[in-house]
């Protein structure tokens, strides 16, 4: 069964390895670490049979909520673990006082996209050749009242 919990320095190794195989410029170690080091940053882990299989990072800001990334190993993928890890993150923000969630997304995630979709985000805008190798990024916001 797969569980949601906080992330830990423990976790790291095992979400670098979901960053490398999920992202052409992957967050290294060094960077996880730092991250959640934050006192801003709330990350989580979806963990399955003691694996940990995806993971959620948020950056909350009084009311706003910064998603800085999601992910989850392919093997695991399209069974939940990304509802869950987005659904969860959004509650712990919205009990710390937050109201809206921003993100972004590449315009090619077609994947992403659908989970935003389905989550209930609306998107606001494009911001052009956003990311390294110049793809456009969809901006979108979600408010948390009905988390
Ligand atoms: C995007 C990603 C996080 C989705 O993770 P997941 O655990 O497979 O997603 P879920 O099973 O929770 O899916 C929830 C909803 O998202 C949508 N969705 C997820 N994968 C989809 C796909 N391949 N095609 C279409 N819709 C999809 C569906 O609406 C789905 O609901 P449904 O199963 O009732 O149809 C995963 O594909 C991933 O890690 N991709 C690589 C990293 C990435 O791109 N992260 C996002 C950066 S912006």
């Amino acid at each position: 069964m797969c569980i949601v919990r906080g992330m830990t320095t423990e976790d790291i190794h095992a979400v670098a390895l979901i960053e490398k195989e999920c992202f052409g410029e992957p967050w290294s170690e060094a960077q996880l670490q730092e991250s959640l080091g934050k006192d801003y940053a709330r990350f989580l882990v979806a963990v399955d049979d003691g694996e940990v299989v995806g993971y959620v990072g948020a950056y909350i800001l009084g009311e706003d909520v910064d998603i800085t990334n999601v992910a989850v190993t392919s093997s695991s993928r399209g069974r939940g673990v990304a509802y869950s890890l987005m659904s969860s993150v959004m509650r712990v923000a919205r009990e710390e006082g937050s109201t809206i969630v921003r993100l972004e997304c590449r315009v090619s995630n077609t994947p992403a996209r659908a989970l935003y979709d389905k989550l209930g985000f609306e998107s606001v805008g494009v911001r052009p050749r956003f990311y390294q190798d110049l793809e456009d990024a969809i901006m979108y916001e979600k408010h948390l009242q009905e988390v």
